[in-house]
C-alpha cells in the first residue's frame, strides 16, 4: 500500500494546517501538529533532525528515540529530504535554531516518500536548477524571492488603487505591434495572423480617455532571441496612463511609485531580503530623489566626459578591472600553494579539511572575478565606443547606473530611437519626451514610458517612418481625432523591478517559470 493511502487510512479525512512555523512563538509550551517537508535530515544516536517547512517557515524537529514509540521513530528513519510529513510535538524556546524555536516530537506520520529527491545539498549548476525549477522553488532562496515578487505585487495594487487609478485588462491577442515588428510572437487567430501582445499601452490610453487614471498589471511578450541576464520572453507589466500628464508630471509619478513599492519591500520583508543576502543600505536610498539626466547629460558620463559624484565611468572601470586582474593572480597563488599543503604527508584530517573548504571559496570567488574580467573590458569597448544618437544597449546601462545608488531617469531622447507614439519635443524636435528609469548598481532600465503624440498627423507620420500597418492602427488614431488631450504614462517590467531588490545575478530568477530563448520547460 502506498504511503499516501496509509496515510490517508490513519487520519480518515485531510485536516488543514492548524498551526503555522511562523506563528510558533505563540504556542511556546504548548503541543502541536505540524505539516509539511523534510527540507534536511541528521540522524544522530537515537536522534533523528528534521528541519520541517511548511511554506511559512522553516524550523527544527527532533525525535529522540528514547520519547516516543519504536513506530514513530521507525516512520522517522524513514524521512528523507523532501519527504512530506505530519508531526506532533512540544514547542520549546531555543535561540539557536533557525527560527528561534524548536519541536521535542511524540507522533510523526509520513505522508509522501521522497526517494532520491533530485536537488540534494550539493552545489548544482544553474541550468540544471533551471530544468528543475519545479523543485527548485522549495529551497529557502526561491521561497523568499517569491514572497518579496507578492509584496511587490501587492504594494503595485495598493499604489495605484490608492491613487485613484482603475485597473484594466488589455488584450492578449493583439492585430498590430505597439513596440516595434522585430520582436513579436504570432499566433493563428482563425487563420489571421495574431500577435501576443508586447504592451498594454495602446489599449491602455483608449481606456483613460474613460476613466481618467488607469493601470495594466499583465503578461506581456517579446521574442528576443538573445540570452541576457535582464530579457525575459514572457513578463509581467505594469502600464500606467493618465491624462492630463506631460512628462515631468509622469517622472514625479515614476519616483513617487517607486519609492512607495521599494518601501513597502523594506518594511515588511526583512527576513526575506536577509535571506537573499541584499544589502538593505543601496534600496534604503530610495527616499533620495532620482537624478534626473537628459540623453545628451547621460552620453557624456558614459563616455567619461562628465563625472558622477567625482567618479569617471572610464577611468572606474579601469583601475577596477586592473584589482580584478591583481586579485585574480593573488588568488591563483593561493590555491596553489593550499593544494600543495594538502598533498604534504602527515597533514592532519582537520586542516586538510580546512584548506580544501577555504580552496573551495576561492575558486568561487575566482569564478566570480572571471566572470568581471569577462564583463568590464566589453563595458569598456561599448562606453568608449557609444556613438551618439544611438540607444543605450545593455552595456551603456551597465556603466551608466554603476556610478549612482539610487535610480536614475534619461528623458529627452533622440526620437529615432523610441517608439512611434511619443510626443516630439516642442522645444526642439530632434528629441522625443520619452524616459526610461534605471536601476543603479549596473542593473539598468526597469521603466519605460512618456508622454503621448497628441497630433494625429504627426502621428500618421511616425506610423509611416516605422513602416507599421495602419489600418491596424485606425481605431487608435481615433483617439487623436475624437477629443485628445494631452497625456502620459509608463511601463514597468516587473521582473526587472524583482532582479534589483533582490540583487539576482540573473532574471530568470524573479518569476516562478521563466520563459527566455532555449528555455520553455519546465
Ligand atoms: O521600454 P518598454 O518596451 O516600454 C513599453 O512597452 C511601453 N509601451 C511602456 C509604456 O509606456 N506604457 O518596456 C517597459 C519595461 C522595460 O522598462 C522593462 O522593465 C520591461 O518592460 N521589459 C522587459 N522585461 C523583461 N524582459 C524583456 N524582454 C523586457 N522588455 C521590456
Ligand atoms: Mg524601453
Amino acid at each position: 500500500m502506498c504511503i499516501f493511502v496509509a496515510y490517508l487510512k490513519k487520519t480518515e479525512r485531510i485536516f488543514m494546517q492548524e498551526f503555522l512555523i511562523k506563528d510558533l512563538a505563540t504556542y511556546e509550551g504548548k503541543q502541536i501538529t505540524l505539516k509539511g517537508w523534510a527540507s534536511n535530515k541528521r540522524e544522530g544516536k537515537g536522534l533523528a533532525f528534521i528541519i520541517l517547512r511548511d511554506g511559512t517557515g522553516w524550523c527544527q524537529c527532533v525525535v529522540s528515540q528514547e520519547s516516543v514509540s519504536e513506530e514513530v521513530f521507525n516512520e522517522a528513519k524513514k524521512v528523507t529530504l523532501e519527504s512530506s510529513l505530519e508531526l506532533t510535538g512540544l514547542v520549546v524556546r531555543d535561540e539557536r535554531q533557525i527560527g528561534g524555536y524548536e519541536i521535542q516530537v511524540n507522533n510523526l506520520l509520513l505522508i509522501g516518500t521522497s526517494p532520491e529527491y533530485p536537488i540534494a545539498k550539493k552545489e548544482h549548476g544553474v541550468d540544471f536548477l533551471t530544468d528543475n525549477r519545479h523543485l527548485w522553488l522549495r529551497s529557502q532562496r526561491q521561497w523568499a524571492i517569491m514572497k518579496i515578487r507578492n509584496r511587490i505585487i501587492f504594494a503595485i495594487h495598493e499604489f495605484f488603487q490608492n491613487d485613484g487609478f482603475v485597473q484594466m485588462d488589455a488584450p492578449i491577442f493583439t492585430g498590430n505591434a505597439c513596440e516595434g515588428t522585430s520582436n513579436l510572437f504570432e499566433t493563428d487567430f482563425y487563420g489571421d495572423p495574431a500577435y501576443l501582445s508586447q504592451s498594454g499601452q495602446l489599449y491602455g490610453e483608449a481606456m483613460a480617455f474613460s476613466l481618467g487614471k488607469i493601470y495594466t498589471f499583465g503578461p506581456t511578450f517579446r521574442a528576443e532571441k538573445s540570452k541576457t541576464r535582464r530579457h525575459l520572453s514572457e513578463f509581467w507589466m505594469i502600464e500606467p496612463e493618465m491624462i492630463f500628464h506631460d512628462i515631468f508630471d509622469n517622472m514625479d509619478l515614476i519616483e513617487r511609485f517607486l519609492r512607495a513599492v521599494v518601501s513597502s519591500v523594506l518594511n515588511d520583508c526583512k527576513k526575506e531580503l536577509e535571506i537573499v543576502g541584499r544589502d538593505i543600505s543601496v534600496l534604503e536610498n530610495i527616499i533620495k530623489p532620482f537624478p534626473r539626466l537628459t540623453y545628451d547629460e547621460a552620453v557624456k558620463i558614459i563616455k567619461g566626459e562628465e563625472d558622477v559624484n567625482g567618479k569617471n565611468a572610464i577611468t572606474s572601470l579601469e583601475d577596477e578591472m586592473k584589482k580584478v586582474e591583481a586579485r585574480i593572480i593573488e588568488i591563483n597563488t593561493d590555491i596553489a600553494a593550499r593544494e600543495e599543503k594538502i598533498k604534504t604527508p602527515g597533514m592532519k584530517k582537520g586542516e586538510i579539511g580546512f584548506n580544501q573548504a577555504q580552496i573551495d571559496k576561492l575558486k568561487q570567488e575566482l569564478a566570480d572575478l572571471e566572470e568581471q574580467a569577462r564583463n568590464i573590458p566589453q563595458w569598456l569597448n561599448s562606453a568608449r565606443n557609444f556613438e551618439y544618437g544611438n540607444d543605450f544597449g545593455g552595456s551603456d546601462e551597465t556603466v551608466l547606473t554603476r556610478l549612482f545608488d539610487v535610480p536614475i531617469m534619461v528623458y529627452n531622447w533622440p526620437h529615432e530611437v523610441k517608439a512611434f507614439y511619443l510626443k516630439r519635443d516642442p522645444n526642439d524636435s530632434r528629441f522625443a519626451r520619452g524616459v526610461d528609469t534605471l536601476a543603479p548598481e549596473g542593473y539598468g532600465e526597469i521603466v519605460g514610458g512618456g508622454e503621448r503624440e497628441t497630433d494625429v498627423n504627426l502621428l500618421i507620420d511616425k506610423i509611416n517612418e516605422h513602416e507599421l500597418p495602419m489600418q491596424a492602427f485606425e481605431w487608435y488614431l481615433d483617439l487623436r481625432r475624437y477629443g485628445t488631450v494631452p497625456h502620459a504614462g509608463f511601463g514597468l517590467g516587473l521582473e526587472r523591478l524583482v532582479t534589483w531588490i533582490c540583487k539576482l545575478p540573473h532574471v530568470r530568477e524573479s518569476i516562478p517559470f521563466p520563459r527566455m530563448y532555449g528555455r520553455l520547460l519546465p
